[in-house]
């Protein structure tokens, strides 16, 4: 029987739109998960969405519609977006679907009846957005030390659980399991911040909204978010259900990962609550740390979040899957930056992988039209190539199971590197012009296909896609040599591989283009040449909610100076395959206003039309051009763009209100 292997991501809010911070932690979750599987476990994969809590309801309100119905939105693009990522979950859990609505009602009545919760009032301070009561010691200058908006006051009758009833028991559970919680420095952190000075009961009901689970024998209270939310875990698998039989087979689970601010909550309330259900704790919770934005936390509040849906139409899913994996170390912040995703994609995946997968094909099919002899004869430098192919897997497997995934792509992009530098030793283009070295050419090509079908191996749970590219491109078909085992053997290629033409892997990018197409797709940080992007004061619960949601004030609105210009001329920007440049007349005056339209609109297309131009825009540069204002155009979601135009006869110059 395969051993069993349950991880999960944690449960996202649907509250704002996922940015790549979010998809950092699925697709660490999904390569785990894949990895696992290639290595013979029985695997499942938990992810969803957590759908209660007062900031929801409000939300909804603001929103003008109900609670659920704002929610599904939201949900479905959520559900949209883990396939374009490769995200292949087992489970999707909803904290609104009704098996778990039903289980933490049970829960939460299995812990009053045997005397865990009790009524009380409380009185104290909460933060909406972290949904998570605090005192006034834990607070940071007044503010929530979390997330640093401010708190509310509440005073309300609430149930307490009664966490310190078992907080010794879990102090001995952390020091008796070393890696119950990882990485260390989170251990400590829990054990002397939280644990050791004291835990007191916790709030878990809430009087003064209803968006939640109701508690069943008291239907004036709804359960703490987080005492419903954590719940999923086990839930999610059938726990206290009529069919549990999914529980009994996959808990506990093997890793919870999560991102270090949540980890509070899975340490301490998540453990006490199956030591009070007298269920067994999961066996790792792995607290990984952030995507950093200009230094900053990435979130919508912040103004500069990043659309994981640009990144991957642009790059590919296996790219951004490739970067977040490899650039930052898995439990420690990493900074999040165009120019870097850029460069990794150019010398790693172009220059590197890329390359050595089209040399090798290109090389077989110019010097052996295509078929490698099997005559074969081996040179002097194979000896260390083949010693590190076949080491590589285990260095790769000691990585992953301690979920340092950086560190297990070093080791596969040191065979690569290795192999590169291994078709310069051999120098196969010598080799072929002398007749005698033909079988040693042979073998110097198959050794190259050898070594890319063991790195094609290994890099499968991190790139899902690239591996069955690079099979078709070397007619790698035969399943039984493409397991993870068999990346541990060199020679299982039959000797007469052959090629199909494929298309390049990862072509190379041109930094300076890319950088100015992402700042037009607002996928990235800004370029010194434009606007940073406004921060949004975020005080949710404050007046200042409104701006946050996108409304404006007409005020606002009559900053912005649009009116009707007439295209005069129009050219192409030279190196971007997205820019016009466009010479306007505006009533008396011209303006140069450059626009990413190019895909849409020929130059030709654009001389004579009339376009609502923005023109009180800061001018900046872009390619090395000045644009001064911006034409409007309406953009669908299957990509067609059409410019805004007038229609009726109107002269250039006119304002547009
Ligand atoms: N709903 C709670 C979790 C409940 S689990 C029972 C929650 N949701 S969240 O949507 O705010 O965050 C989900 C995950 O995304 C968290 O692990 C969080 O750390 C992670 N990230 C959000 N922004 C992130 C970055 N900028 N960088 C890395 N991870 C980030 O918390």
């Amino acid at each position: 029987m395969k051993p069993k292997y349950y991880i999960t991501t944690p449960l996202y809010y649907p509250s704002s739109k996922l940015h790549i911070g979010h998809a950092y932690t699925t697709v660490a979750v999904d390569t785990m998960a894949r990895y696992k599987k290639q290595r013979g476990f029985d695997v499942k994969f938990l992810t969803g969405t957590d759908e209660h809590g007062q900031k929801l309801e409000r939300a909804a309100q603001e929103a003008g519609t109900t609670p659920k119905a704002y929610i599904d939105e939201i949900v479905n693009g959520i559900k949209e977006l883990w396939p374009l990522l490769d995200i292949e979950n087992d489970i999707f859990i909803r904290t609104t679907d009704d098996y778990h609505k039903a289980a933490v009602q049970k829960i939460f009545k299995q812990l009053y009846d045997q005397g865990d919760i009790y009524k009380s009032s409380y009185e104290g301070l909460y933060c909406t957005p972290c949904e998570t009561f605090f005192t006034e010691l834990q607070l940071k200058e007044g503010n929530c030390p979390d997330c640093g908006r401010s708190v509310e006051k509440v005073q309300e009758e609430s149930y307490f659980f009664k966490l310190s009833k078992y907080a010794d028991r879990l102090i001995k559970h952390i020091e008796d399991n070393p890696k119950f919680i990882m990485p260390v420095s989170r251990r400590n952190e829990m054990l002397n911040n939280f644990l050791r000075p004291g835990l007191s009961d916790l709030a878990v009901s809430r009087t003064s909204f209803k968006w939640g689970i109701p508690v069943e024998f008291d239907p004036g209270h709804v359960i703490y978010v987080w005492i419903d939310a954590l719940s999923n875990y086990a839930t999610a698998l059938g726990f206290m259900s009529d069919d549990d039989s999914n529980y009994k087979k996959y808990w506990p689970a093997d890793v919870h990962v999560v991102g270090k601010e949540i980890i509070r909550f899975h340490t301490i309330i998540w453990p006490i609550m199956l030591m009070a259900l007298g269920a067994p704790l999961p066996k790792q919770i792995f607290g990984h740390g952030w995507l950093l934005f200009d230094g900053g936390k990435m979130s919508k509040s912040k103004g500069n979040v990043v659309d994981p849906n640009i990144l991957v139409n642009k790059y590919g899913s296996d790219a951004i899957r490739y970067f977040l994996m490899r650039e930052i170390v898995f439990g420690q912040d990493g900074n999040f930056n165009n120019e870097v995703l850029v460069q990794r994609i150019n010398s790693d995946l172009a220059n590197d992988l890329g390359n050595l997968v089209s040399r090798t094909g290109g090389m077989i099919e110019k010097y052996f039209g295509g078929a490698i002899p099997s005559e074969q004869t081996p040179t002097e430098f194979d000896k260390s190539l083949v010693e590190m192919a076949e080491s590589t897997c285990e260095k790769v497997e000691n990585h992953m199971d301690k979920m340092q995934f950086n560190d297990a792509l070093i080791e596969i992009w040191n065979l690569v590197r290795r192999s590169n530098k291994y078709a310069d030793e051999t120098s196969p283009w010598i080799l072929i012009k002398d007749p005698d070295k033909k079988s040693e050419l042979a073998a110097v090509l198959y050794n190259l296909s050898e070594v890319i079908r063991i790195v094609s191996i290994l890099i499968s749970p991190f790139m899902p896609r690239t591996s069955p590219a690079i099979w078709a491109q070397l007619n790698m078909n035969d399943s039984e040599i493409l397991t993870w085992d068999k990346s541990k053997t060199f020679g299982l290629l039959p000797k007469e591989v052959t090629v199909s033409k494929g298309a390049i892997l990862f072509p190379r990018l041109d930094i300076k283009k890319e950088l100015a197409e992402l700042e037009i797709l607002g996928g990235g940080e800004p370029s010194a040449s434009s606007e940073p992007a406004p921060k949004k004061s975020k005080q949710e619960g404050s007046p200042a909610k409104k701006e946050d949601d996108g409304i404006i004030a007409i005020e606002d609105f009559f900053k912005v100076e649009m009116k009707l210009g007439e295209v005069i001329e129009c050219e192409h920007v030279e190196g971007s395959e997205k820019l016009l440049k466009s010479q306007i007349k505006v009533g008396g005056q011209m303006r140069q206003i450059l626009s990413g339209i190019a895909q849409f609109y020929t130059p030709e297309e654009m001389i004579g039309k009339k376009v609502a131009l923005v023109m009180n825009l800061k001018p900046r540069k872009m390619m090395g051009h000045l644009s001064e204002g911006m034409v409007l155009a309406a953009k669908d979601d299957n990509g067609n763009l059409s410019l805004l135009s007038v229609d009726k006869a109107v002269d250039s110059g006119a304002e547009i209100s």
